[in-house]
């Protein structure tokens, strides 16, 4: 048997967000979620929508008690800009919805937990999107700044850790390329103007927020995914490069050195849809870099040399014509979910950041496994075993360890997530927490990884039988 030991003010905690959590109660304004499901609920798994998700409004106290219960010292949610603001010009608060959200980071607070706040989890007001196009445009992101300011002014003196986005690329991959998120556009132009103005709104919240002086953090929420290439052979490596400056630098770079990536820029000019940039929009994002990162990981990338040449007349650019997913033979996989597991990743990760991002204090914001119908799992005392879930923790907290003792500055591990919770249009399909959520009573019950969690938090040992596959 081994036992890791982690620091002692490590981060142990969990992550959610207000669209996915809270249910729409009392909400003013729907956000870009809410309307696709009243156009379309056929879209959402069982049809079931964002209305009630796990009634974080009405049992928040209850809630944080059970978070308590699995040992989370952190824990990250997100404050909804479609709750917050009642006038999106005037940037005027709902006195509501500020005492509601003054009361979830005070009761954080009395149970011992601090509350890192995220201000964009995919959640855009649908009223933005339809006068003004979204993130497409830049009277937005000025908007965004407001509303971000407002947060600070509000809640700053409780809250120390702020991330103005989560996973941006997703909303540009899956509203403007892929169709997974509202506005399902597919429009590569668009996709890459959107792009740099998350980018833009994110550096000018961090403006704001530099303004307040105010004595906490504040960082972005990134989804990092390595990209393997599929072989050592000369286009299976550039076409890994090419995955890679789009998934992982562009973000990453104009975020903590305040540069997009000069090879990307390079590659969107030559392909005629570079994003339309001032220059003291670039200088902007140049003086205001993130002070922490946050890192999603779920799963890696596997890619290969594109199918067809790069240089096929297409009449639509698209970063993916590059590259092409790689099926890997015998990839280790959540089968219930789709996704490969690659723990290792994170080591992979950890060293990244250390060598090629002056070894920025970060931490592992989401990871998770995503189960269906965990209820299989029940057992007689009406708990769910999910030794899979454990299984699963332990491993990637195997690579983190690995990479924090060659000297990454990671600070904490948070899972997806506290409590099961609503997922857009996966609504409750995937399962990922590590308290079980009934949605049909809202009955809460903490699963076996919970009490397993409250244990390695508590001591901040892991233990390991054998049990890591390298
Ligand atoms: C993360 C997002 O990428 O994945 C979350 O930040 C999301 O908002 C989570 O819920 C899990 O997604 P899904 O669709 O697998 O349930």
């Amino acid at each position: 048997m081994e036992t890791l030991q982690f620091p002692e003010n490590f981060w142990w905690g969990a992550a959610t967000s207000g669209p996915q959590s809270e249910g729409n109660f009392k909400k003013q304004h729907q956000n870009v979620m809410d309307y696709w499901y009243a156009q379309a609920p056929e879209d959402f798994y069982n049809q079931v929508g964002p209305d009630t998700a796990s009634d974080f409004y009405h049992d928040f106290q209850t809630d944080i008690q059970l978070m308590k219960v699995c040992g989370l010292n952190t824990v990250r949610t997100s404050i909804q800009w479609s709750r917050l603001i009642d006038d999106f010009e005037k940037n005027t608060v709902n006195t509501e919805a500020a005492a509601f959200y003054s009361a979830v980071i005070d009761a954080f607070l009395a149970n011992g937990i601090e509350p890192f706040i995220t201000l964009h989890h995919f959640d855009l007001p649908a009223e933005l999107l339809h006068k003004y196009g979204g993130w497409e445009s830049k009277h937005v992101v000025d908007l965004f700044a407001g509303f971000a300011e407002r947060c600070f002014a509000l809640f700053g003196d409780r809250v120390k850790y702020w991330f103005t986005h989560n996973e941006p690329l997703v909303v540009v991959e899956g509203g403007y390329l892929d169709q997974f998120h509202y506005p399902k556009k597919v429009n590569g132009r668009a996709a890459v103007q959107v792009a740099y103005n998350l980018q833009l709104a994110s550096s000018k919240a961090i403006a704001k927020y530099r303004q307040l002086k105010q004595d906490g953090q504040i960082g972005i929420i990134l989804n990092l995914t390595p990209a393997y290439p599929a072989s050592q052979a000369k286009a299976d490596i550039e076409a890994s490069e090419k995955a890679d400056l789009w998934y992982n630098r562009l973000f990453m770079d104009a975020s903590s050195k305040g540069e997009f990536p000069p090879a990307l820029v390079e590659l969107l000019e030559q392909e005629g849809v570079l994003w339309q940039a001032a220059k003291d929009e670039l200088t902007l994002i140049r003086e205001n870099t993130i002070d922490l990162l946050g890192v999603n990981f779920y799963h890696p990338n596997r890619v290969q040399r594109p199918k067809f040449s790069p240089k096929s007349l297409v009449v639509d650019f698209r970063p993916d014509k590059y590259w092409q997913a790689y099926d890997m033979p015998m990839a280790r996989m959540n089968v219930d979910k789709g996704w490969e597991i690659y723990p290792r990743a994170v080591y992979d990760i950890a060293k990244d950041i250390q060598e090629n991002y002056g070894n920025l204090l970060w931490y592992i914001s989401e990871n998770g496994m995503g189960v269906s119908q965990e209820e299989r799992y029940l057992n007689a005392d009406g708990v769910i075993e999910d030794d899979y879930r454990i299984q699963f923790i332990k491993e990637h907290l195997y690579w983190l360890h690995k990479g924090m003792r060659e000297g990454s500055n990671c600070l904490g591990y948070h899972l997806w997530t506290p409590i099961d919770c609503w997922s857009w249009s996966n609504a409750y399909r995937n399962r990922y927490g590590l308290i079980a959520n009934n949605i049909h009573t809202q009955t809460k019950t903490v699963k076996k990884s919970g009490r397993w969690f409250k244990k390695v938090a508590a001591s901040g040992r892991l233990e390991l039988e054998n049990d890591i596959i390298e």
